[in-house]
């Protein structure tokens, strides 16, 4: 379904991504993980075209992707749609015109001034807000919402564009763990109903496992482990994070930790400034 082969991007002499190949057979989800500038978002905006690769190539479905030019092009990238950390929504605009620019592409530029969407579309939208669990929210403002469901929107935009492939680059990073929570569980579920392939870049190892049917690692550009999550152990994410013995899985947790957990940091640290 998706053939990765060799494929690199250099900026200058240095290689960002490094000859990536691995291949995934059928739609899954998948996690790529990896510490600060190991490639992961230039992985991604390869993918996507969002930047053009130095080297290598990239099937899917057996076309290469890479080589596609003009409508053929738009029409990728259209099918694979991108979610961002920062959501990127328009802050001032309702919700539902938010959704409604996932089917720009595909609008004439004077529809588009006027704000004019098919019936069909605002009717599309305000379904997969439901779905998200977020329809009530439909007609504020997107920045009147907290982050978690601003990035639900961000999915449900994606969504218009009816995608084969979702690539959700650090998705989470700027939630809080319960919203992170909702987050990832909305993919997963869009994953399982639909079968669309989601690739998201994680910061963190629990995510990754929790999620993902399978998991790559990067260091310096190159697949360093590419796995089921149960091969992912401890050992084996310090080397890809390229730490020391003292590596520790917490630092790269997303875990909610429950109230006693606090309460007893807060007696230890208590116990400190007395
Ligand atoms: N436009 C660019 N020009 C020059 N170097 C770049 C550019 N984009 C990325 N790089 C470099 O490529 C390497 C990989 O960057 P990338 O953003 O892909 O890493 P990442 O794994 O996504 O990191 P992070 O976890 O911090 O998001 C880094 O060394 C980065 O500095
Ligand atoms: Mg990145």
């Amino acid at each position: 379904m998706l053939e990765v082969k060799s494929l690199t991007k250099r900026f200058g002499t240095k290689a960002a991504v490094d000859k990536v190949s691995f291949q995934i057979d059928r739609s899954m989800m998948i996690g790529i993980i990896g510490r600060s500038g190991a490639g992961k978002s230039t992985f991604l905006r390869m993918m996507n075209r969002l930047t053009d690769a130095s080297e290598g190539e990239l099937l899917f479905e057996g076309r290469n992707v890479l080589s596609l030019k003009g409508a053929e092009k738009r029409q990728w990238q259209s099918d694979c749609a991108m979610i961002f950390q920062q959501f990127n929504l328009v802050p001032r605009m309702d919700v539902v015109s938010n959704v409604l620019h996932g089917t720009l592409g595909r609008r004439s530029t004077l529809a588009t001034m006027f704000n004019l969407y098919p019936e069909e579309d605002i009717h599309k939208a305000i379904d997969i807000l439901g779905r998200l669990g977020i329809s009530e929210h439909a007609e504020k403002r997107a920045e009147a919402l907290s982050g978690g469901q601003q990035q639900r929107v961000a999915i449900a935009r994606a969504l218009m564009q009816d995608p084969k492939v979702i690539l959700a680059d650090e998705p989470i990073a700027s939630l809080d763990p319960m919203n992170a929570q909702t987050v990832m569980e909305a993919l997963r579920r869009i994953h399982d109903e639909d079968g669309r392939m989601v690739i998201a870049n994680l910061h963190t190892l629990d995510t990754a496992r929790r999620y993902c049917d399978r998991i790559i690692g990067m260091r310096d550009g190159r697949v360093v482990f590419d796995g089921t999550p149960a091969q992912l152990t401890t050992g084996v994410a310090r080397d890809i994070y390229g730490a020391g013995a003292d590596f520790s899985e917490a630092a790269t947790s997303t875990e909610i930790r429950d109230h006693e957990d606090v309460e007893a940091v807060e007696r230890r640290l208590a116990k400190v400034t007395v």
